[in-house]
């Protein structure tokens, strides 16, 4: 090795005189390229300046122009730019504009796949360099906006965005909110086209609060379907009638007192719960007495006691469930089988709504 015959500066840069000028020789003679490093020859980290990375496999020449070798910059600039005798690889246009010296991002090895560290940047200053030509800009469908980069991004990745809300006027949030720009509603959001604000904050979408007002009556169900909004819970009462029919829209509970639609429906004392009549928990009330329908006895049959309802004492004839099964009319009891006349008159025995048989 060369090395071993470099006792002192001296000796060695004789020696590399003495080289320099047989490779000018060689160069002269020889068109091909010249390898550094290549077998026998110098130990260029002598220099002080290590061939390393892509440097190794440069061509002498290509920094050594003109048979210069003494004082042969180092700077990486000095060489790597386009006013340099040396020809070598140079900024591209479209370069981050950079302060630093190359080394403290590139390496000999190669210029692509280096890391941008962004200690020092300036907060505001992002879109200098991120403008879609020195760095990444906004990508196609980017939310619509002129604020700074850093209004939503961090410098670590885009993922996940944020943005401070602070000057945002009150309504506008869809603007942003429409899936594309920000986040959106979600696939089975409440039905509604009402500004964002009425239900939710900037801070954080859930929870989320909702105001009836100026919900029109009897259309609960578009959004209380289970999906846009709660819905009816397992084993709710199987009808096809409006929540607001039985629910307020301050609380699910307690219902509110249910007016029937049906004329089947007798009215009677709240102490008569829904399922008493509905059974089967649904609309369908239970009819025990189905040939009595719609009448009290279809389902008080077993309730009529005979005896208690004499059409005439003396010799005893007594009234049939037929002949009673409202409840009402004739239950009067009669001086004799002619039925003609009235001996004692009943009237309001046993109201539906007077509690009791
Ligand atoms: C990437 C550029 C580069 C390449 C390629 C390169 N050198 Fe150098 N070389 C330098 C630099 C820079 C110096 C240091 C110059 C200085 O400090 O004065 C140097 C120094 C030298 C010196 C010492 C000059 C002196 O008087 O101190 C010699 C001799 C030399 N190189 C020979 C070679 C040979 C032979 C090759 C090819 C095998 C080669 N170099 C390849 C950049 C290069
Ligand atoms: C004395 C001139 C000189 C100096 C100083 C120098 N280079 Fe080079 N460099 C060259 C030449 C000549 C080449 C080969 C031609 C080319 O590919 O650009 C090269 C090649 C490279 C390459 C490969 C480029 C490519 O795309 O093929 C990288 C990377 C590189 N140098 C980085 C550096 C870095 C980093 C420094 C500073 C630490 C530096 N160079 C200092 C002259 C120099
Ligand atoms: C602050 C960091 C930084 C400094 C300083 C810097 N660069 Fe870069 N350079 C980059 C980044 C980042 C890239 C893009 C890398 C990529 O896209 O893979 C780049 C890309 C390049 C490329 C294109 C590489 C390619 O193949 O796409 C070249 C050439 C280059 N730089 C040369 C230089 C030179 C010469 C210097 C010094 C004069 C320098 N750079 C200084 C960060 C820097
Ligand atoms: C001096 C130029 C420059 C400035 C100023 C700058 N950046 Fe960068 N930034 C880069 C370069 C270069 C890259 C890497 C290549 C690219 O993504 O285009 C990068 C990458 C990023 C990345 C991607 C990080 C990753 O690893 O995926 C984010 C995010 C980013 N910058 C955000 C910001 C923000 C926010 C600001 C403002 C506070 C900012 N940058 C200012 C040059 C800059
Ligand atoms: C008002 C807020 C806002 C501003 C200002 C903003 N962005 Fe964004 N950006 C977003 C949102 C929101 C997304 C979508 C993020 C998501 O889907 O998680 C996004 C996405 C991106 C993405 C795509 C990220 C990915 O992985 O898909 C890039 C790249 C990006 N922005 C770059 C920029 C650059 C560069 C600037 C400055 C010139 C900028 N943005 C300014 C809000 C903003
Ligand atoms: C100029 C665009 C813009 C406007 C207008 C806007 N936002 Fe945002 N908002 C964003 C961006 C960007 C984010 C962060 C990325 C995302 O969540 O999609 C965000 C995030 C949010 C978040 C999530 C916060 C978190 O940390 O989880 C909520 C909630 C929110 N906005 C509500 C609103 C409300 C309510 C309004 C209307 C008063 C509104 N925004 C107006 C751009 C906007
Ligand atoms: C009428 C009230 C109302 C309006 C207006 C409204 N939301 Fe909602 N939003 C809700 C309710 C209620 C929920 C469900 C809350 C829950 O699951 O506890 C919800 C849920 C969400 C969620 C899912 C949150 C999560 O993490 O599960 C997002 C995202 C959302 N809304 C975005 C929006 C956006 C964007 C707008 C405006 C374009 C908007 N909402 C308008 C009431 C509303
Ligand atoms: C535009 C959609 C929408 C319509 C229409 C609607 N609601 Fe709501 N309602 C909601 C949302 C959203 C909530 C809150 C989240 C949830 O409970 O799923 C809510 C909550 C409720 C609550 C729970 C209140 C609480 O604080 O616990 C009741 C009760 C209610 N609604 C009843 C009704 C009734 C009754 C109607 C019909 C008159 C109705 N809603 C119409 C969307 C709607
Ligand atoms: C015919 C009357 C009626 C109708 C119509 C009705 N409900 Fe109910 N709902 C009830 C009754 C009765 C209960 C049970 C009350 C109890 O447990 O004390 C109930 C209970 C509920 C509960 C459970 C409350 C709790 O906290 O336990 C929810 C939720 C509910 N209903 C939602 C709905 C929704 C949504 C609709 C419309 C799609 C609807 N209901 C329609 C009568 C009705
Ligand atoms: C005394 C018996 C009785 C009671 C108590 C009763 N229902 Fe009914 N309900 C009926 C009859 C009878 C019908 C007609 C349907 C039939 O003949 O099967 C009916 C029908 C209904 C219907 C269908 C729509 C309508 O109004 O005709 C609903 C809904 C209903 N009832 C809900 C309730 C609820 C809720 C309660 C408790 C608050 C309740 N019912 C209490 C007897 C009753
Ligand atoms: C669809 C079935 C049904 C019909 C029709 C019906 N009821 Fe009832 N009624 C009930 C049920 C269920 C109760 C409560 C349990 C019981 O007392 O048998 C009840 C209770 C009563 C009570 C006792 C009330 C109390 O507070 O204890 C009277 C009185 C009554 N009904 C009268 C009538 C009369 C009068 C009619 C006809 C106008 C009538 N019912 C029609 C189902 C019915």
């Amino acid at each position: 090795m060369i090395r071993n015959f470099c006792r002192n500066e001296r000796s060695r840069a004789i020696l590399l005189a003495l080289l320099a000028s047989v490779m000018i020789a060689l160069f002269a003679l020889a068109a091909g390229p010249v390898r550094a490093q290549a077998p026998g020859s110098l130990d260029h980290l002598s220099t002080g300046f290590p061939l390393t990375g892509a440097h190794q496999v440069a061509r002498c020449e290509s920094c050594h122009t003109r048979g210069v070798f003494k004082g042969t910059p180092r700077a990486c600039a000095s060489c790597h730019t386009s006013v340099s005798r040396v020809a070598a690889v140079i900024m591209p246009t479209n370069h981050v504009p950079v302060t630093q010296p190359c080394e403290s991002c590139h390496t000999t090895a190669s210029f692509a796949g280096a890391r941008f560290s962004h200690v020092g940047i300036q907060p505001g200053t992002c879109a200098s360099c991120h403008n879609g030509r020195q760095a990444t800009g906004k990508p196609g469908g980017h939310i619509s906006t002129t604020a700074s980069c850093d209004a939503c991004h961090r410098t670590s990745s885009y993922r996940p965005a944020f943005f401070n809300h602070t000057a945002v006027v009150a309504g506008t949030c869809a603007t942003c909110h429409n899936g594309t720009s920000a986040r959106g509603k979600t696939a089975n959001h409440v039905v509604t086209t009402a500004s964002c604000d009425t239900c939710h904050r900037t801070t954080a979408w859930l929870p989320a609060t909702f105001s009836h007002t100026g919900v029109v009556a009897g259309t609960c169900a578009t959004c209380h379907n289970g999906t846009s909004a709660k819905g009816k819970p397992t084993g709710h009462f199987v009808t096809s009638r409006e929540c607001d029919a039985c629910h307020t829209t301050t609380a699910w509970l307690p219902v509110k007192p249910y007016t029937h639609l049906s004329p089947f429906y007798k009215p009677h004392n709240s102490s008569v719960t829904c399922a008493g009549c509905h059974k089967s928990n649904s609309e369908a009330a239970t009819w025990t007495f189905a040939a009595y329908k719609p009448d009290c006895a279809g389902c008080h049959a077993a309730r009529f006691v005979p005896g208690s309802h004499k059409k005439v004492d003396s010799p005893q004839i007594l009234y049939t469930v037929g002949e009673l099964k409202d409840c009402s009319g004739s239950c009067h009891t009669y001086t004799n089988s002619t039925f003609t006349t009235v001996l004692r008159a009943r009237s309001g025995q046993h109201r539906s709504t007077s509690g009791g048989f």
